[in-house]
């Protein structure tokens, strides 16, 4: 199915420390290496859906600075269309990710430009929105920008899909303009603190209209609650060297894939492929994949399936 692919969200240039473990309280630690990589959850979606084909336009914001102007570079070498990237007073967003040996992170960030995404920003790129295929969005942004968007995209019949990351408690009248929340098993605590299990925590989300929910569950895959119905997808066994992105990645492989016509069922095997190689690269758009690397670890997968 045609049309553009509308994210709305974050860029960051992000400071990676790679340590053999993390530090405790009040320690100091070497590292083993430093590494500087274009982050962002909105700019790391929307290159994953680029680098998978598809049509992307990002609404975000950078600062006039160095970082900006790298991470705007980059952006373009993507194909990414950045027209309606701003450039802002603000420093450009930052990450600093200490990263450990057995490929998990701590991340703290610091928003700078990506505060000034604004919901006049979101509506001043309304006309996109009447083409659009999708519309995808994460929680780096202001929560008012991600409602607007939200609410723009059900408004002219795009799928809305959110990532609740980092993870707040949301008003219960966004996800009704959601097809598609992404949380993993913290963000869906987090989401309802007061409720009970997965299950329950998942039906009420459904009964406030949200239409599917897509857990991420890491090395155990994901599972899927639509309908009153559950649905488990095992993961794709990798080596974890560096897990930042892995859920970006899984984000913009189940976009893409939804788009290119792929049943859910067959869209989460693949986000779940695409999650998975995120998860064995270092970096976070170096680490993202194309159609082919996927298709060659589902293939690789089935084939010892057979084997075995
Ligand atoms: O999802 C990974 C991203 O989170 C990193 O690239 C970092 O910038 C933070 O925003």
């Amino acid at each position: 199915m045609a049309g553009p692919l509308i994210v709305v969200g974050s860029i960051n240039m992000d400071l990676v420390f790679r340590v053999p473990r993390f530090p405790r309280a009040g320690e100091t630690l070497p590292g083993s290496e430093f590494h500087r990589f274009p982050g962002g959850k909105g700019a790391n979606q929307a290159v994953g859906l680029a680098r998978l084909g598809g049509e992307v336009k990002l609404i975000g914001a950078v600062g006039k600075d160095p970082h900006g102007e790298e991470l705007k570079k980059r952006l373009q070498q993507e194909a990414v269309d950045i027209s309606r990237v701003i450039d802002t007073e603000e420093s450009t967003g930052l990450a600093a990710i200490t990263l450990a040996d057995d490929g998990e992170n701590r991340i703290i960030t610091i928003a700078g430009a990506n505060r000034k995404v604004t919901p006049e920003a979101v509506l001043a790129a309304e006309a996109l929105f009447h083409q659009a295929w999708g519309v995808l969005l994460q929680l780096e942004i202001p929560l008012e920008t991600v409602r607007t968007a939200a609410r723009l995209g059900r408004e002219n019949g795009c799928r809305v899909f959110l990532d609740p990351a980092p993870v707040m408690e949301l008003p219960s009248s966004l996800y009704q303009d959601l097809d598609y929340l992404l949380p993993n098993s913290g963000e869906l605590e987090a989401l309802l603190p007061e409720s009970g299990d997965t299950d329950q925590r998942a039906k009420k989300l459904l009964d406030m209209g949200l239409k599917n929910l897509v857990l991420k569950k890491g090395k155990e895959g994901s599972s899927v609650f639509a309908d009153a119905e559950r649905k488990d997808f095992p993961a794709f066994s990798v080596e974890a060297v560096d897990t930042t992105a892995a859920g970006d990645a899984f984000a913009a492989a189940l976009c893409w894939s939804l788009q290119a016509g792929f049943s859910l069922d067959r869209a989460v095997t693949f986000a779940n492929a695409a999650g998975g190689i995120a998860a064995s690269r270092l970096g976070a758009q170096s680490s993202l994949p194309t159609v082919s690397d996927i298709e060659k670890l589902q293939q690789e997968v089935g084939k010892n399936e057979v084997d075995n």
